[in-house]
């Protein structure tokens, strides 16, 4: 098992803090079919653990979270490692009951745990907060947080204790153990419970393998605790949707469309408006201002934020870009790692790679390809042009087919483009070169010195026109038809 330096390794917390929230992501996720584990599948543009994780931040700080890992532990620890929890090995996954049995050490000291099942990416921070209110309410030794969907097929059935209006539970059975009467009780068991820690470990070790799979079963506890006089009770999600899982890939698009839907209406309460939500694809992490207008079949994905009263024509793509105030993002426009200030017009059919700053007003036009560049307030590169490793100040005008040669085949370099400077259409800049403040350069120019402020620079073969050399051509095909 190779260790990470910039993850802490789970250890016993020195201080007794009341809380802790584990995380069970060390399955395979067998029924996925992948050879990534289960808990790095992505819904909503997030993989399922970060969104787990995201929520439990809302409860306790990162150093009270423990992710349990196993199945291709190092991916996850790579992938999460930057969320600041603590990872706990579970080498061999031997069930939901083995996990926690894995985590004693770090959780032990903790007076509550709440464990999170990290394959149910929906759980919001409020319902963690009810279940754990509920928790202490009534001071139970295990709650569990259920929900009744349309349909319970696959999961643990919650047996209640006696009258269904007491939150009183005697027992979870799984699916695969229960009797035909169980199966038709329609509340499940989510995988999210809340735990005396000290009454849990007082008791773990008597969960059994005695089941289908084999397997220490965390749902085994709930019949453990109440037959030990331990108090177990259930408390339901209003909304059956937040505890689905993600066994099998139609889950996995289930659970993304559905966590779409969730951040479209989300948008659209704050104040943005949305054509056709079901074909946008909106990532949860992004914000969007008010007033602003996203057409059909958009996509917003990563860490994007979009100013007020802008708007994205169809079939853009934003990832991971910072867009200002009323910056207008036509048809067709693929953004990435960028930023584009207030008034911008971008497209249509544009492409920012990485790295690049659009000022403010400034007009990034039709097949228009940018990596790496700055280009300031109010310029204009218009039409078919490659600006790349550039500094192009305020006001310059970018002719039509204007190239930057920033690539010698071995070094990038730099071109810079002071303010107000005219390229004329079809100029190739040899970088790394300068063109001074104010200066011109003639169309279809090859630029490979630098230009002075407010000078011309011309760089091409003069035109010399031969007379009547058109015509004499011609007379001489014609002539050599007849014969
Ligand atoms: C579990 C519950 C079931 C509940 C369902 C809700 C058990 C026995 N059953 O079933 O009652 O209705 O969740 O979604 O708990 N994991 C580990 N280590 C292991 C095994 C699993 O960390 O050794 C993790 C998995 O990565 C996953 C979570 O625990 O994130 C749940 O495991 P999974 O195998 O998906 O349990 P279910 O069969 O869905
Ligand atoms: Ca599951």
């Amino acid at each position: 098992m190779g260790t990470n330096n910039n993850v802490k390794e789970s250890s016993s917390p020195a201080t007794s803090r009341s809380f802790a929230i584990a995380i069970m992501a060390a399955g395979k996720g067998t029924r996925l079919k992948s050879r990534y584990p289960k808990v790095l599948h992505r819904v909503g543009g997030k993989s399922l653990l970060e969104h787990v994780i995201s929520a439990s931040k809302h409860l306790v700080p990162a150093s009270d979270i423990f992710a349990i890992i196993g199945h291709e532990a190092d991916l996850v620890r790579e992938a999460v490692g930057q969320t600041g929890v603590s990872f706990v090995l579970q080498a061999e996954q031997r069930g939901t009951g083995h996990a926690v049995m894995v985590a004693r050490e770090a959780l032990a000291s903790y007076e509550h745990v709440l464990i999170l099942s990290g394959d149910a990416p929906l759980i919001r921070a409020e319902t963690i907060k009810q279940l754990r209110d509920f928790h202490f309410q009534h001071q139970a030794a295990m709650t569990i947080l259920t929900a009744v969907p349309d349909d319970p097929s696959g999961y643990g059935r919650i047996v209640r204790k006696g009258d269904t209006t007491s939150p009183d539970v005697a027992a979870i059975v799984e699916q695969k153990s229960a009797t035909a009467e169980q199966l038709r009780i329609r509340e499940i068991n989510s995988g999210i419970y809340a735990f005396n820690a000290t009454v849990l470990f007082e008791h773990i070790d008597e969960i059994r393998t005695d089941n289908p799979h084999s397997e220490f079963y965390l749902t085994d506890m709930a019949a453990i605790l109440m037959k030990a006089g331990q108090r177990v009770v259930a408390m339901q999600a209003s909304d059956p949707c937040e505890v689905l899982g993600s066994n099998t890939r139609a889950e996995l698009s289930q659970l993304d469309s559905y966590m779409r839907e969730r951040k479209a209406a989300e948008l659209m309460t704050a104040g943005v408006t949305i054509y056709r939500p079901e074909t946008c694809v909106i990532d949860s992490d992004v914000t969007v201002g008010a007033d602003t207008v996203i057409e059909p079949f958009v996509q917003l994905l990563g860490a994007t934020s979009v100013g007020a009263e802008a708007h994205v024509r169809s079939y853009s793509v934003i990832d991971n870009c910072s867009i200002g105030d009323r910056v207008t993002v036509l048809n067709s426009c693929v953004l990435r790692d960028s930023s584009v200030a207030d008034g911008a017009i971008l497209g249509p059919f544009c492409q920012l790679r990485p790295g690049c700053e659009i000022g403010e007003n400034a007009h990034v036009g039709n097949f228009v390809e940018m990596k790496k560049t700055r280009i300031g307030k109010g310029s204009k590169a218009n039409h078919l042009t490659y600006l790349g490793d550039s500094i192009i100040g305020d006001r310059v005008n970018v002719g039509a087919g204007t190239i930057t040669c920033n690539y010698d085949g071995v070094h990038k370099h730099q071109t810079i483009i002071e303010d107000g400077a005219f390229i004329g259409s079809d100029a190739t800049l040899v970088a790394p070169v300068k063109v001074g403040r104010g200066s011109y350069v003639a169309a279809a120019s090859c630029v490979t010195e630098d230009v002075p402020p407010d000078a011309l620079a011309i760089g091409r073969a003069r035109q010399t026109n031969k007379e009547n050399w058109a015509r004499a051509n011609r007379e001489k095909a014609a002539a050599t038809k007849k014969k």
